[in-house]
């Protein structure tokens, strides 16, 4: 259906400028509340309403998506799907799986992007080689966000570039008066912090051993033993108030120099942004210690559920049209602190820690060290994830649960593979 469509309005969209196009609702499922977040979706209502399409919020509180991903469920299930919403990783899979997204390859072959996306980044769209999901952007997870002014007072000289760098700084940040860590204690940010602890501590082959593949003797092993260690040696740097805060909360203690670092993935940047602070001066962006050669990767990705109408079923091309646009990529990731998810987009107006991430994103598919990131919803289904975030969370919060017996809880992942 979408595909007579698409020819339609491809044509039009394409080439005369969409004059004739009739009007149409999309409601969209998303999570971003934040600042940054916000003003991202600003963008992307506004490119819809200057076509005449009306752009339905629909919004599932909670940062990660994780509560968003629970209603989107119940409403597919009850048979009342809305025309987007925003999907990751192998859950892509999994709801094409159930016949319930569009084909979107008329659109995709007409507008080629299987040459301006990535391989890595197209497979995430596909399932059985037919698109049916479209990607606004990559985000990089294993960042650390610095405030330069509290590492100043501290007398820490440069963020740090390993983890006994960190720890060292972190010493000088608690002597100063500072919170080392603002951290958010919420299962899928503990996940988050953790992720990068153990890309630093294990190097990208021990990741995706264990992350990706879910190799027992990886999940259970060595490397994971000291990430386990390691982790809990953080904690003592977080501050007592970190139980359930928000992610963007706990940015903004960065920002306001309450605290001197975060592990978070660059949506953080658009905090930071919002907060009028510009790399470089007020704030640090540096890979998380140790794991400057690596890059794990999180696609914001909108899947496009089968719809009954014509008007709908319009509006909904119009949308998977403009969220794969140059001009739209653009704009949304100079709010959202992401990289454009198209090969060849001008990054003139993009700071210095896109540059980075663009370079680093190019590098690391070359050397293999391109990682999906587990903790944001990219490597595994969504029931290993459910197990090991739940085990890391489990660890993170409860000083008596051991390492040992969290090393097995990762293990039995592996029958999920
Ligand atoms: C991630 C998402 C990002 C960011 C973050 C915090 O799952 O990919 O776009 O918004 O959650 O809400």
């Amino acid at each position: 259906m979408l595909k007579a469509f698409c020819h339609g309005m491809l044509a039009c969209a394409g080439v005369l400028g969409c004059a004739g196009v009739a009007a149409g609702e999309v409601e969209v499922l998303h999570f971003w509340t934040s600042g940054g977040e916000a003003k991202s979706v600003v963008e992307l209502k506004a490119t819809m309403a200057a076509r005449g399409h009306t752009w339905k919020d629909f919004i599932v509180v909670g940062g990660g998506g994780q509560n968003a991903m629970a209603v989107l469920r119940q409403r597919v299930l009850a048979g009342n799907a809305p025309a987007a919403a925003t999907i990751k990783g192998p859950a892509i899979q999994e709801w094409a799986e159930l016949n319930v997204l569009t084909n979107l390859d008329a659109m995709a072959s007409f507008e080629k992007w299987d040459e301006v996306l990535p391989k890595v980044i197209a497979d995430h769209m596909k399932y059985k080689g037919h698109y049916v999901a479209v990607p606004v952007n990559v985000h990089r997870v294993n960042w650390l966000w610095a405030n330069t002014a509290v590492l100043e007072k501290a007398g820490v000289s440069a963020p740090p570039s390993n983890l006994d760098e960190f720890f060292a700084a972190a010493e000088k940040i608690k002597a100063a008066g500072y919170i080392p860590l603002a951290h958010g204690g919420q299962p899928w940010q503990d996940f988050t912090l953790f992720e990068s602890l153990a890309l630093g501590v294990g190097g990208a082959d021990f990741y995706k051993n264990a992350f990706v593949k879910l190799n027992p003797s990886a999940l259970a092993g060595s490397e994971m033993r000291k990430s386990l260690e390691i982790f809990r040696r953080v904690k003592a740097y977080t501050d007592d108030q970190s139980p359930g805060r928000d992610w963007n909360v706990a940015t903004d203690m960065v920002i306001k120099g309450k605290a001197g670092f975060q592990f978070m993935g660059d949506w953080a940047k658009g905090e930071f942004l919002v907060a009028g602070q510009q790399p470089g001066r007020e704030f640090t962006c540096s890979a998380a210690p140790g794991t400057a050669n690596a890059y794990s990767y999180v696609l914001d990705t909108f899947a496009m559920f089968q719809l009954k109408g014509w008007e709908a079923q319009k509006a909904q091309g119009y949308l998977a049209y403009v969220l794969m646009g140059q001009d739209f990529q653009e704009k949304f990731n100079l709010r959202k602190g992401s990289i454009p998810a198209r090969l060849h987009t001008n990054l003139d107006k993009f700071d210095d820690c896109a540059k980075t991430s663009s370079r680093d994103f190019a590098a690391t598919s070359k050397t293999g060290a391109l990682l999906p990131s587990v903790a944001i919803d990219m490597a595994v289904s969504s029931a290993a994830q459910a197990v090991l975030r739940a085990a890391v969370s489990d660890f993170w919060n409860h000083d008596r649960v051991s390492v040992h017996d969290t090393l097995v809880k990762l293990a039995s992942v592996a029958k999920l593979r």
